[in-house]
């Protein structure tokens, strides 16, 4: 199976455009931060204390099923049964997201299930330790950025898309805080694996950074 691992840090366009690299390849692509938003879910639904790891830990019990489907060729997240798409994508569990992820047990806890998924499939995986971590091995590893403002400003139209009241320099900052937060923890901190193709998406449209990266993808691919 041919495995491309795409890392980098929030808004930097990894979804958008693993998305549509894999559908010109005829891959499929996987969001594993969903995954992570699931478990954030969950646990917020168990009324756990996200910042206490013990607290969180104790949420993986054998009750706990995630599930990745494919729906129309589209990944939808079951949390025991439930389709759970939408309610992952509120600013609450992008939140819960971000705290569980730090704890080393959940890490563990949906290792297995990208591991598998990418050993049955030709794929695009993205995330932020896929490369480093989780896919050692994978044929071509991206690490995909652009500038905090460039990034910023991308978060900033779409959530003024949503009619959200925002202002572009809080925006910023947050994403400033989510960098360094997501860059220092001490379990699988976002960072370059050593032989990833380092591409700087600031000033491109999408059309032009899914072209680069496609290109990128089927220049170091095994033929
Ligand atoms: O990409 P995202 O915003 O949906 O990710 C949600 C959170 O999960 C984010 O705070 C980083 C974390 N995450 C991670 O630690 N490792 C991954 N492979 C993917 C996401």
């Amino acid at each position: 199976m041919i495995n491309v691992a795409i890392d980098g840090p929030a808004g930097a366009g990894k979804s958008s455009i693993s998305r549509r690299a894999a559908a010109t390849l005829g891959f499929i692509y996987i969001d594993t931060g969903a995954l992570y938003r699931t478990v954030g879910l969950h646990a917020l639904r168990l009324g756990a204390d996200v910042k206490d790891p013990a607290a969180v830990e104790a949420c993986l019990t054998g009750d706990l099923h995630v599930e990745l489907r494919f729906v129309n060729g589209e990944q939808r997240m079951f949390l025991n049964g439930e389709d759970v798409s939408d309610a992952i994508r509120t600013p609450e569990a992008s939140l819960a997201a971000s705290a569980v992820s730090a704890v080393p047990a959940v890490r563990a806890y949906l290792f297995d299930l990208q591991k598998q998924l990418a050993h049955e499939n030709n794929c695009i995986m993205d995330g932020r330790d896929i490369g480093t971590v989780v896919l050692p091995d994978a044929q071509v590893k991206i690490f995909l950025t652009a500038s905090p403002e460039a990034r910023a400003e991308r978060r900033y139209e779409e959530l003024l898309g949503k009619g959200m009241d925002v202002k572009f320099e809080d925006v910023l900052a947050d994403m400033i805080q989510r960098d360094y937060n997501d860059s220092h923890r001490a379990i699988a901190p976002l960072k370059p694996a050593d032989d990833a193709i380092l591409l700087d998406t600031s000033g491109n449209t999408l059309e032009q950074s899914v072209e680069l990266v496609t290109r990128t993808i089927r220049e170091n691919m095994p033929r």
